[in-house]
């Protein structure tokens, strides 16, 4: 398994709360466009001692952000939103200059970005930042904590049992899932999503080492159209190794549909 890429579409705009409306122009057709564009940049203006912001913690910040625009004093046009926020590094929970500018900052710091528009709200706009908009950002680091999931013993769980063929040992399989920490605390105990399959769905071989444990072992008989949520303790997963947005020692949660069984 299981590549580590960001699956998820950036749901609204965090950070910026908005409802970001998709817009039909950008700066090359659009000659309202604000004045300047930038490169992803940052500028540490104190460096805090406390615990160093990674990919996969759980952080809380104070920000406020600006319009870029070239002149200014520091390229500060007008104020566009504040706030403070509380989310997973490198979850897609919040704009990607966020993600990014983010990492390697000390609790107790505060860090100057400025953020080009494919990192902030790219065609997307919201009340008071154009399309295709450059930001700056002032960001205070609050809190940076691992995220630590909740324990489950090892679960199996037919949330649609299929008509089709049983998956067997040896078979080849194509699935569609998605995997996330296991946390008692959320709806349907799904906190932060790690992983899903694409449009083309992900293909394996069952029980041939190529995934994690709990999937060659949690997959095996389930029939094909059928949808199986699988709870897998960290030593049928990814143990002691920290991977991405996975901590340590976490407890996963999958949802899976079988598409097909190919006995090989
Ligand atoms: C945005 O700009 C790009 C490159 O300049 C262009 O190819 C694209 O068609 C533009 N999109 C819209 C929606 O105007
Ligand atoms: C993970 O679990 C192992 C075994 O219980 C333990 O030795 C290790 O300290 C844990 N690692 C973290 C980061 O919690």
């Amino acid at each position: 398994m299981i590549s580590m890429k960001r699956g998820l579409a950036m749901v609204a705009v965090v950070g910026l709360t908005v409802g970001g409306t998709p817009a039909c122009s950008n700066s090359s057709s659009n000659p309202f466009a604000p004045g300047g564009t930038a490169f992803f940049s940052f500028t540490d203006i104190s460096l805090g001692s406390g615990a160093t912001a990674a990919t996969g913690n759980r952080v809380v910040m104070d920000y406020v952000a600006w319009l870029f625009e070239d002149g200014p004093s520091e390229n500060k046009g007008p104020q566009v939103d504040s706030g403070t926020l509380t989310f997973v590094v490198g979850a897609n929970q919040v704009i990607g200059g966020f993600d990014q500018g983010v990492l390697g900052m000390r609790v107790g710091g505060r860090r100057k970005l400025i953020i080009p528009p494919d990192l902030a709200l790219g065609y997307n706009e919201a009340a008071g930042i154009p399309v295709d908009s450059s930001l700056v950002a002032e960001l205070e680091l609050l809190d940076a904590q691992v995220v630590v999931t909740d324990t489950a013993p090892f679960t199996i769980i037919d949330l649609t049992v299929g008509t089709g063929s049983a998956a067997a040992t040896g078979d080849r399989l194509l699935v569609a899932y998605g995997g996330w920490l296991y946390d008692e605390s959320q709806p349907d105990n799904k906190g932060t999503q790690f992983d899903s399959s694409d449009s083309n769905g992900f293909t394996f071989t069952l029980s041939a080492g190529q995934v994690i444990a709990g999937w060659d072992e949690g997959l095996i008989g389930m029939r094909e159209d059928g949808e199986r949520r699988l709870i897998i303790p960290p030593e049928l997963a990814y143990g002691a190794s920290a991977r991405g947005l996975i901590p340590a020692n976490a407890t996963l949660l999958f949802d899976i549909t079988l598409l097909t069984t190919t006995p090989q």
